[in-house]
């Protein structure tokens, strides 16, 4: 098949995308967050689709991708004024919830569990489609299963060239991590998922959070967890990723202590005349968190190449954004850390 290529901002876009999509096709759709992988959320053989072209694990359900806060009681149910409160100050945004799911989202939306993740994404084009097509859109990141996410329209076709209908480019993803994952379906809120929207955000709203044992640790890929994306082997190059963390000059020590050819060095934009010797490839300014979580999942991508043999990353401190550009870049190591200061 011939993936289209279609640019966001071409006035029949939105027609020719929504036309795919209800026909049961598959559509790449710019978001702020990743690009997505999108089908009708309502029709079982289109999202089947989307786990055939990404080799998804069937046992990981999508996240559904509506128009805004009115459409949430048409596919979940037992909806509490949180979850309005979080749509009231976050959408159209980087965040998803997780509540009750209605009858009318099939079992292979929501991998067979009674609950659904929902999001409205603020990308004008992909709201335009959602409407257009009449149907939510699921859509997972629009990467091969296990690889980095897809943060522009070339990251999609580089996975998907001719195996899916077309591409809506919308150029490079502005937040550049996955939507933050709240589940709000126990009796206290919970975060799945750090992404755009910091815990200290929802907090502010919520009141309350608890952090998911899936966000700070490697989990058993049998465990059961809340939400199954996260145990698998994610966002990783194919070689091995190790984080050194610590000050400055004792990470650059230890790193030129133990560089070998063919190794790499992940690194912030201040860093690079430290690693002008070891190969080092920047993902944005440690000044500025938001270059870091835009910047990171197209490094890694270009990581993934049979002659990087390592990687050693460096990793932002602190809170908001940091948060999820911790966890993403953790996971890609396998919670795989050197600290600097305690190591020679
Ligand atoms: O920013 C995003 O969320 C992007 C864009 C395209 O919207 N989408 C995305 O989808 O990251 P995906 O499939 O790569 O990640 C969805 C995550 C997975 O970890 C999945 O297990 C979890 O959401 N999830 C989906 N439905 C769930 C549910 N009912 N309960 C718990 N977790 C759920
Ligand atoms: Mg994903």
């Amino acid at each position: 098949m011939k993936t289209l290529l279609l640019s966001a901002t071409h006035p029949d876009t939105a027609k020719t995308a929504a036309q795919i999509i209800k026909a049961g096709g598959l559509v790449a759709l710019p978001t702020e967050t990743v690009y997505g992988l999108g089908a009708d959320g309502l029709n079982p053989d289109a999202v089947a689709k989307i786990f055939e072209a990404k080799g998804r694990p069937q046992d990981n359900p999508l996240i559904l991708h509506v128009t805004g806060a009115e459409q949430i009681e048409l596919f979940c149910h037992d909806i509490p004024q949180a979850a309005y409160d979080l749509a009231e100050a976050f959408w159209p945004g980087p965040l998803t919830m997780v509540l009750p799911a209605r009858s009318i989202v099939p079992k292979c939306t929501t991998a067979g569990l009674p609950t659904v993740a929902i999001r409205c994404p603020d990308s004008q084009v992909t709201r335009e489609i959602i409407r257009e097509a009449g149907v939510p859109i699921a859509a997972p990141s629009a990467n091969i299963s296990g690889k980095p996410s897809t943060t522009t329209a070339a990251h999609v076709l580089h996975d998907h060239d001719g195996k899916i209908e077309a591409i809506v480019d919308g150029g490079p993803c502005r937040v550049g991590v996955e939507s933050t994952i709240v589940d709000l379906t126990e009796e206290r809120p919970r975060l799945l998922r750090p992404g755009g929207i910091t815990p200290e955000q929802l907090i502010g709203i919520l009141g309350d959070l608890v952090i998911d044992k899936a966000v700070t640790a490697q989990i058993d890929k049998d465990a059961v967890v809340k939400a199954p994306g996260m145990k698998y082997r994610h966002y990783a190059p194919q070689c091995q990723v190790l984080i050194v963390s610590g000050s400055r000059q004792k990470a650059a020590d230890y790193i030129h202590a133990h560089f070998a050819p063919g190794d790499r060095v992940l690194c912030f934009a201040e860093e690079l005349p430290l690693y002008a010797d070891c190969n080092p490839l920047s993902y944005g300014k440690e000044s500025d968190v938001a270059t870091l979580s835009a910047g990171l999942f197209s490094a890694l991508r270009e990581l993934d190449d049979p002659s990087v043999q390592r990687v050693y990353a460096r990793c932002p401190v602190g809170g908001g954004v940091a948060y999820a550009v911790q966890n993403r870049l953790k996971k890609a190591a396998a919670f795989h850390i050197i600290d600097a200061e305690e190591s020679k």
